[in-house]
Parts: structure tokens; sequence; C-alpha cells
């Protein structure tokens, strides 16, 4: 096996492996805004283009090999292509992709989301987390007759414009240009702070708070105990809608998602990612009372006065409503959780020791079956920093990992040699790291 310093530094060693994914990213950069699909795909000098993908592992268009964490962005919670996914497209694909009409797949999905989150009393479809929040927002704006929503910094919901407001720092300044001050001033970003929460709630003009439950950016600064409890008691004393985006920890912290696990019940609950097994498709849900605001009534000045308007071409598309309904159903029993959890600590507990023994002062973290490092020490919500972190990203992806932001997820297809494989990969990239003069210890 050749090492690090055989195949020169990290980044001729990574631009060496990859000459196929360069020259992709030439033609991508000319034709993709960016050169990427996905902001968090940017990667220098040039991102991995992957070919094909199955169970834990995928391949790049040069056939190099990596052992995948970033798992569908969190929605393959079996892994790549897994029988029950690839089945249930196969089968449906031959029935009609989009009927333009109701249909009882998309039913049993609805069926099957309530069985496992008994918070949903009735739900909707979109196609994407982005929908499904924007969604939230407008049903508890129409339900309460209350403009201001409050989120918390740091937290992501998606990319709509009340989405920008305080997701990274400096939190004054939102996510994106090109939205509206008026649309911006509706939304009140707090810290993690239950009398801040407090003291806006009172004045009696909040329609809802929404948070990611586990804390920002999937728990990559968890929360302190009890936060959202205290979110939970607060919104009801003051008549406020409390929306646990669950995109990424829906069906995943446990079957019924975080809130389950947590033992508190929301009104309205978003959910994207795992709730379509890997296609797109996502999904709003809650009380019935609030959720009704999307029902026609045969009343005019219901209809076109208080009602929502909900269009989308592809709501409860049959290929993902297929997906969803089979991979919700496969892991309805919690069985596969019990597995990708322990895994999941083993790995963690696995990588702390790498770091450890390098000396780096880094922090493993996470819950369930998700994992973070903070290279600082300190949790910490965006990716790795500065030119140590790149490296070390670079050096992984030449040990054939690849992860998402600063860690990743383990699915069902991953097994305990992938987690052994990962952390001597770990292991090797951080000698190399160190030994440009990185992250010394
Ligand atoms: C917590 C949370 N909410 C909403 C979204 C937006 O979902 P989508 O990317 O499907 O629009 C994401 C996406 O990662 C998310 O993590």
């Amino acid at each position: 096996m050749s090492t690090q310093s055989d195949r020169g530094t990290i980044e001729q060693a990574f631009k060496g492996k990859a000459p196929g994914s360069a020259h992709l990213y030439d033609r991508a950069r000319a034709v993709l805004a960016g050169g990427v699909t996905h902001d968090t795909r940017i990667h220098a000098p040039f991102p991995i283009m992957v070919q094909r993908a199955l169970g834990a592992r995928k391949w790049d268009v040069d056939g190099n090999e990596y052992i995948d964490y970033t798992m569908g962005h969190g929605a393959l919670i079996l892994g790549h292509s897994h029988p029950v996914q690839v089945q249930a497209v196969r089968e449906q694909i031959e029935l009609g992709t989009h009927y333009g009409a109701s249909h009882e797949l998309e039913i049993r999905w609805a069926e099957q989301i309530k069985r496992m989150v008994p918070s949903i009393e009735k739900l909707r479809f979109h196609s994407s987390g982005t929908e499904a929040t924007h969604m939230a927002m407008r049903l508890a704006r129409s339900y309460t007759g209350r403009d201001r929503i409050i989120k918390f910094e740091g937290h992501f919901h998606g990319w709509h414009d009340y989405a920008t407001v305080a997701v990274e720092e400096p939190y004054d300044v939102p996510m994106s240009s090109g939205v509206p001050v008026a649309t911006r001033s509706t939304v009140t970003a707090l810290p993690a702070d239950l009398d801040r929460v407090r003291e806006e709630l009172v004045r009696g003009d909040v329609a809802a708070v929404i948070v990611e439950p586990s804390g920002p950016s999937w728990g990559a600064v968890p929360f302190p105990t009890d936060f959202v409890e205290g979110l939970r008691r607060l919104t009801t004393e003051h008549d406020t809608v409390l929306i646990l985006d669950e995109v990424v920890t829906g069906f995943r912290m446990s079957p019924g998602g975080f809130q389950v696990r947590a033992g508190i019940t929301p009104e309205l609950t978003t959910m994207a990612k795992i709730v379509a097994g890997g296609l797109p498709g996502a999904a709003v849900g809650g009380r019935a009372e609030i959720m009704d605001r999307l029902e026609k009534r045969d009343d005019p000045a219901w209809d076109r006065g208080e009602r929502i308007a909900h269009p989308g071409t592809y709501n409860a598309n049959p290929i993902s409503a297929a997906a969803g309904a089979a991979v919700l159903e496969h892991i309805a029993d919690g069985r596969v959780h019990e597995r990708i959890n322990e895994l999941g600590s083993q790995l963690r507990h696995g990588l702390q020791a790498v770091f450890d023994r390098h000396d780096i002062g880094a922090v493993v973290y996470g819950e369930t079956s998700y994992w973070h490092v903070s290279l600082t020490g300190q949790p910490a919500k965006s990716g790795w920093p500065g030119a140590g972190g790149a490296a070390l990203k670079r050096a992984l992806l030449n040990e054939g990992v690849h992860l998402i932001s600063n860690g990743g997820f383990v699915s069902d297809s991953h097994e305990e040699a992938d987690i052994e494989q990962t952390t001597i990969a770990f292991d090797v990239a951080l000698t190399a790291v160190v030994g440009e003069g990185y992250l010394a210890g």
C-alpha cells in the first residue's frame, strides 16, 4: 500500500487520483452556476464526480471507492439502492410516474407516517424540506392570524426567504442576498435562551417558534438539556405554534423521530429526506385543526379569504410515495435504528480515540446514527475551518472516506468493517495533515 508521502502532498495525491473528476468539473463550470448544484458540494480544487453507489459505498468516475457518510444528505437510512427502495421504485415505474390524480399510495404513505409520528393527525406532501418549512410557517400564520416567526441563530430550515435569517455568522446578515427587508423583518432570530424566547412571546404577536430539535445543523451544536421541553412549555403558555423541523432528525433519531424519543408533542412537524425513502419528497403534518386550513369548504368566504392554497406538480408523486411508504414500513419496528445507533456509537468512539492519539484536541460527538467532529474541541456548526480543515477533507478523500460538512450519517448498509476502515482512514489522513504542518497537537 502506498503511503501519503509516496503520492506527494495531500493535494497532489488528490489531483493524481481523480483526473476524471477534474475534467468533469471543467465542463460543469461552463454550464452549472458555480460548477455545482448544491452549496455543500463545493470542494477545492474540484469536487469528486460520482458515477455509482451501492450500500455504504460510492465510486467516482476514476473508479475510486469511498465509504459514504453523506448518505444522500441524510436521506438514505438504509444505504444506497437498498433492495427495499429499489423494488418499490421498480414496481411503481412500470405502473406510471405521475397520474396527475389522487392515488392509494399517497394514502398508504400518509397512514404509515401517522402510525410512526402520533402528533400527526393530518398532513400534506411536498417535494422538498424547503417547501415543508415554508408551508409550516404559512399554516401557523394563517391559523394564529399573526405574522412573526421565531427561529434560532444557526438553525437551517431550507432556502426560502424566511429561512435565510440568521443561518451563518454574522447572524445579522442573511444567508442569501435577494430577500426583501420587509420579509426578513417578520422573522426574529434568537440565541438558544428560554428567557429571550419568553420575552418575545409575551408580546402576543408570534405565530410560531420553529426549531431544529437536536440543535443547529442536525445537532452540530447540541441543545442544553430540556431546551425543547422549555419551548414546548412556553409556546403552550402563549398560544403559539411549535414547529419541530424534523427534516433530518425525523425517522432517524427513532422511528418517530426526535419527538417520540423525547416525548414532546409539537403542533406541526416538517419532514423530508428519509420520509420519501431517499427520493425527492417531503411533508408537513400535525394538528388537524391547523392542517384543515388547507381544506376547501364550498364556502367562497373561506375558500378565497381564509384557506391556504397548495398546488405543486410533484406533490406525492407515485415514485416517491412508493419508496417512502416501503422504506418507512421497513424501519417502523426500530430494529434498523438499534443497529445503526450502535454503529454510530462505535464510530464516534473509534474516531475520538484516533484524534486523541494524534493529540489534536478535537471532539467527536453526535447522537443515534449521526456524528460530528469539531477540530477546535468546541461544538461548532460550520464545517472544518481553515486550510487544516480543507486538507483533512482532501486527505480523507485520498483514503476513501466521503463525509458531509463536519460529519455524517451511518446507514443500515454500513458494517463494523466499514467503521474500522474509517478509523484507519482518519488515522492515515491525520498523519498526512499533521505532516504538512496543519492541526498540530
Ligand atoms: C433541518 C432542515 N430543514 C430543512 C431543510 C431543507 O430541506 P431540502 O434540502 O429538502 O429543501 C434541511 C436540508 O438539509 C434541513 O437540514
